[in-house]
């Protein structure tokens, strides 16, 4: 595994592996990698030749006040995974190198970003797509791929790919789960004592919430508000409970089909995400 800190040396590490024609799949983390992250690296690895893997704390992603400081950064245990996984090359730029004195360009999917986990997080989803555009200009991947547990940030790249031409193929990998629901993040770390098993309820009120959907008989204003109840009475402090449409994650009506149920939640300083897609004509996930 090459380790890079450069964009130069990037560049012709990608550069070498194009001239033997050699397809490049990409899995850009912010690193603490788990179980969730090496699914990613493990379909990129059936899915081409040549494995890239980003390690980038993106300081843009985050607003004032959140946790960029306190972001799990765990370099040396992340190469040894990395190592293990027998990936290609590990991209590890600082922050001068990602963007340089005075960068002044700013991607924003209009609409998409300013909902959800958007609302509460303004210019979080603009740091993304910048991070992420900057990143596929960077490694030029044939294929990349994403977590199904960040839905809004995956719908996200889709669209920015889509609008602004970029020849790669977005690829979505279902959300790795703990024993109890779990939704495998970096930021589960920050969980303490009892708050570890509160937080599988948040899966919970997903998968109470998708029966109640399939069942029929609610509206999905109540389904919602019953959701939030559960979530509250738990000790959870949820930002939104939401059953949307999975194509353009608007609030769903009955006549949509595929569905996702999107929720953060805080508890105590931790903010945990997840998400549930399905479709209302058949029963289990359906992948994004
Ligand atoms: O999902 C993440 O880890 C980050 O948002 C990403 C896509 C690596 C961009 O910084």
């Amino acid at each position: 595994m090459q380790v890079i800190n450069s964009i130069n040396e990037l560049r012709a590490a990608v550069k070498d592996w194009r001239s033997f024609g050699e397809r490049i799949a990409f899995v850009p983390t912010m690193g603490n990698l788990h179980a969730g992250h090496l699914k990613l690296v493990y379909a990129a690895k059936q899915d081409a030749q040549r494995v890239i893997v980003s390690i980038f704390v993106n300081p843009t992603q985050f607003g004032p006040g959140e946790d960029f400081a306190a972001y799990p950064r765990t370099e040396a245990e992340d190469r040894q995974k990395l190592l293990d996984a027998d990936i290609d090359a590990l991209f590890l730029p600082g922050e001068a190198e990602m963007y340089g004195e005075n960068s002044q360009t700013v991607i924003s999917v209009k609409g998409l970003s300013n909902l959800h986990c958007g609302a509460f997080r303004p210019g979080h989803f603009d740091g993304v797509a910048t991070v992420v555009g900057k990143l596929f200009n960077l490694v030029q991947p044939d294929a990349a791929f994403f977590g199904q547990k960040d839905f809004q940030q995956l719908m996200i790249i889709r669209t920015m790919v889509n609008d602004l031409n970029f020849p790669v193929e977005i690829k979505s990998v279902a959300t790795e789960r703990e024993v109890d629901g779990l939704a495998m993040s970096s930021r589960n770390g920050y969980l303490i004592g009892e708050q570890r098993k509160t937080a599988a309820k948040l899966y919970q009120a997903l998968c109470k919430a998708r029966a109640d959907v399939l069942m029929g008989n609610k509206s999905y204003a109540t389904i919602e508000n019953e959701a939030l109840s559960f979530l509250q009475s738990a000790g959870f402090k949820p930002d939104y409970f939401n059953i949307c449409n999975a194509d353009d994650l608007q609030q769903a009506d009955n006549k949509d089909v595929n569905l996702v149920i999107l929720t953060a939640a805080r508890l105590a300083n931790t903010r945990l995400i997840d998400n549930i897609a399905f479709s209302k004509t058949r029963t289990g996930c359906c992948n994004y």
